[in-house]
């Protein structure tokens, strides 16, 4: 037994070394990207696997559209990053082969399709997730994860840690014994400080005066008491924003709650709560393929789905039902996020007129809906209609 104690010890040693260095870069973080000044905004799409290069070349088609001048003038350039799939990834064994990830970080801003994530016991080797693996690579600290149900009254925008919490050393907990298996949490007061503190600001930028900390601090008492101890500080900086704080189970039945639900406005989780409460929420909206995500950090930003890459599709031969709306979300996202303030919305206005008030073609899924490729071309109709803002006024 010594034996086995020696090799965990050494292990949560080597875990230590690494979780305390990750806390020393944390303290020496540099500022924000400026993205205005950037020539050329280098935007990358990765396909994925799965139903992802489906649904990421109809996302492309909307941006060399909506940025042509753009693309003309040599301020923004459109890069195809292939080679993150399951196949690739296993044949090489790692969560973002070096190649991609090189070719990654050659860019500013990224629209990722989804990727395969392994578990245990299916055909793919247990590699890491390369979603996990690229929000630590690219310290993509905050996923922020947007929420509409106009008709109910519910506007949310969640913020969830990326890079910490029950994820950080997913891959890495440990079989002490063939009976024991301990996994490990982290929160740093760093990282808890800066998904805090930027839910805050947006709340105090867009004139929002609730924040919602949810956490279970009462049960994880070390890593979660510290994520609501720093939200209790970073709160006296923002005396106009009021805040609470609700455990994660009972948050959970709240968001069903039509007397609560349109109290919340912005919700900050760690991640795993957060990985939750986002599913549950966009599940309100309509599905989980209804919503899309920012992963942002201060270099680099992330824009994806939040489903995954639907390989059952794939296998039944539906890849081409698959809906692409929550990746043109996502794209929306991203333009919003790069100064094109403007061009998001004006997708999001197609978006709402194409999936929620006019409706004229229905995905399914299926061949009793219509495929991505029509239903994008019904979008782009939509967004090249000189009337699109009176159109879409008219269903206010
Ligand atoms: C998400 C997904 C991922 C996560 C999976 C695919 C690893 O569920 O983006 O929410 O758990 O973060
Ligand atoms: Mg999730």
């Amino acid at each position: 037994m010594d034996d086995e104690i020696d090799k965990a010890k050494k292990h949560f040693e080597e875990i230590l070394v690494e979780q305390l260095d990750r806390v020393r870069k944390l303290k020496e973080e540099d500022d924000w990207v400026d993205y205005a000044n950037l020539k050329p905004l280098i935007i990358g799409i990765i396909g994925g696997d799965g139903i992802g290069p489906e649904i990421s070349k109809h996302a492309r088609t909307i941006f060399e559209f909506l940025l042509q001048e753009h693309i003309k003038d040599g301020k923004v350039v459109l890069k195809e990053i292939e080679g993150l799939t399951i196949e690739n990834r296993a044949r090489v064994m790692k969560a973002i082969p070096s190649e991609v990830l090189e070719e990654i970080k050659q860019c500013h801003v990224i629209l990722k399709a989804p990727t395969t994530t392994p578990r245990k016991g299916d055909k793919w080797p247990n590699i890491e997730s390369a979603n996990v693996s690229m929000r630590r690579e690219l310290d993509l600290f905050a996923n922020v994860r947007p929420v509409k149900i106009p008709e109910q009254g519910i506007d949310w925008i969640f913020f969830r840690e990326n890079t910490e919490g029950a994820y950080v050393l997913g891959s890495k907990g440990i079989n002490v014994t063939d009976d024991l298996s301990i996994d490990f949490k982290v929160t740093t007061s760093q990282g808890a400080e800066r998904i805090i503190r930027l839910a805050f600001e947006y709340a105090k930028n867009n004139g929002i005066n609730k924040v919602t900390v949810v956490t279970k601090a009462n049960v994880v008492k070390t890593t979660d008491g510290k994520f609501l101890a720093i939200a209790e500080k970073v709160a006296k900086d923002y005396p106009g924003v009021e805040w609470d704080d609700w455990y994660i189970d009972i948050m959970t039945a709240k968001l069903i709650d039509p007397v609560r639900q349109s109290q919340f406005k912005v919700l900050v989780a760690p991640n795993l709560y957060g990985d939750i409460i986002t599913d549950e929420a966009a599940q309100i909206q309509g599905g989980v393929g209804t919503a899309g995500s920012a992963n942002i950090g201060k270099r680099y930003a992330m824009f994806e789905a939040i489903h995954g890459s639907a390989p059952r599709m794939v296998e039944e031969g539906r890849a081409e039902y698959a809906d692409p709306s929550s990746m043109i979300k996502a794209a929306s996202l991203l333009l919003n996020h790069v100064g094109f303030q403007g061009l998001s919305k004006r997708l999001d206005k197609a978006l709402d007129i194409c999936t929620t008030y006019e409706k004229k073609l229905k995905l399914t899924g299926r061949s009793d809906g219509v495929t991505g490729e029509e239903f994008s071309r019904y979008l782009m109709e939509t967004l090249q209609d000189p009337n699109l803002e009176e159109k879409w006024k008219s269903f206010q």
